[in-house]
């Protein structure tokens, strides 16, 4: 994966699946979930700067707990650097319409301001990045060179997971909007539906 990438699809990866692991009251153990449905595309300006070019999930739908195959690649024209911003907007389909889920606890449609800052929060700088990254020489710190990134087809464990109560089955889409200095860079949206027992 490559910068852009990698920060957004790890926010949004983020957002979707928290992986916060605060397990606080409004967060609810999910013990069989499936994800299916899986989509995603560029929602950027033509020109913009930060594009991701392929990315594969599979199987289809996807279980929680259970593993997962992805493989995806992207690149950037220009360096990301902090403080990078992110915009997330998250909606649900109700009764047809799409509705945006409110900013709650960092999670739903927030924006963040320095999503560099975050990475060094869940990444401790100076330790190696996680795997599969650290094997295919992925960086995930701020900042990310141009160029471009992939991530060649990898195994991923997902584990028991507490998920925000309001996630609930159904039909889901989120966008995220990159910026750097109200410049936009890159956007990605990806839509998924979740069906837990
Ligand atoms: C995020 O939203 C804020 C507030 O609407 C806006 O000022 C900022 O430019 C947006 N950033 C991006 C990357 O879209």
């Amino acid at each position: 994966m490559k910068t852009c990438c990698t920060v957004m699809a790890s926010l949004l990866l983020a957002a979707v699946f928290t992986l916060v692991s605060c397990s606080s009251a409004t967060m609810k153990r999910v013990t069989n979930a499936r994800l299916s449905s899986f989509d995603w595309k560029n929602c950027g300006k033509p020109d913009a700067p930060a594009v991701l070019s392929s990315l594969t999930i599979s199987p289809d739908p996807i279980s929680i707990p259970g593993d997962l195959t992805a493989s995806a690649s992207g690149s950037t024209t220009v360096a990301l650097t902090a403080p990078l911003a992110v915009n997330v907007t998250l909606e649900k389909e109700v009764a047809g319409f799409w509705v945006k889920i409110p900013c709650v606890e960092e999670l739903g449609s927030c924006n963040y301001e320095n999503v560099c800052d975050l990475l060094d929060q869940v990444i401790p700088p100076g330790q190696d990045c996680p795997e599969p990254l650290h094997s295919y020489g992925l960086p995930c710190h701020c900042p990310f060179k141009s160029g471009t990134y992939s991530l060649p087809q990898s195994d991923f464990y997902l584990p028991y997971m507490d998920l925000p109560y309001w996630l609930t089955n159904g039909n889901y889409r989120v966008q995220g909007v990159l910026g750097e200095g109200g410049q936009e860079l890159g956007c990605l949206k990806v839509a998924l539906s979740i069906h837990s027992d």
